[in-house]
């Protein structure tokens, strides 16, 4: 029996609805400078949420499709759920790549096991684990983190912070 191409992978359903939301998204895409239009739809336990390129005349405030969709999730507390996979398309020959700064945000996000999608608009598909993607991704060591979040004041560190201020400051 002939092998399936690494690109031409049998995909589950709701990968193939990852996919067809991210192609959605890129309608969405502003992108005047680059003309390079990017669609992301990632998976948030439930909830789908969808991200397009957006670019700027001051080209350094540019926001990448994936990273719009993580930020979209947070604004509509999707993102109080777990992120599990996320599919990203561009019009490129092989599957799109996402840059750095996404690997890494997507690192924090979803950690080493989660599910890539890199698609194209040909219909291929390079399927991905995160730690693939990032090797050794950048965490804050979590005994730090949790030591701040246990300061005075409450769950929020930000308010422990504030509180603080207040009272140096009366
Ligand atoms: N871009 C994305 O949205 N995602 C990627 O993974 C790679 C690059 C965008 C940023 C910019 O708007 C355009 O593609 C060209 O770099």
């Amino acid at each position: 029996m002939a092998r399936r191409s690494s690109t031409r992978p049998r995909l589950a359903a709701a990968d193939r609805e990852l996919v067809a939301a991210a192609l959605e998204a890129r309608q969405c895409a502003h992108a005047p400078w680059s003309n390079f239009q990017v669609g992301a739809a990632a998976r948030f336990g439930t909830a789908i949420v969808k991200g397009c390129n957006i670019e700027f005349d001051v080209y350094g405030l540019t926001n990448c499709a994936e990273r719009t969709a993580v930020f979209a999730a947070y604004a509509c507390n999707a993102a109080r759920q777990p992120l599990t996979a996320i599919a990203v398309v561009a019009d490129t020959p092989e599957p799109v790549s996402p840059c750095g700064a996404c690997r890494q945000v997507l690192y924090e996000c979803g950690g080493p096991e989660l599910r890539v999608l890199l698609a194209n608009l040909n219909g291929d598909v390079r399927v991905a684990r995160m730690a693939d993607l990032l090797p050794g991704g950048f965490r804050l060591d979590p005994k730090t983190a949790r030591r701040e979040r246990r300061q005075p004041g409450g769950k929020n560190p930000g308010k422990a912070a504030a509180a603080k201020r207040a009272s140096r400051n009366p």
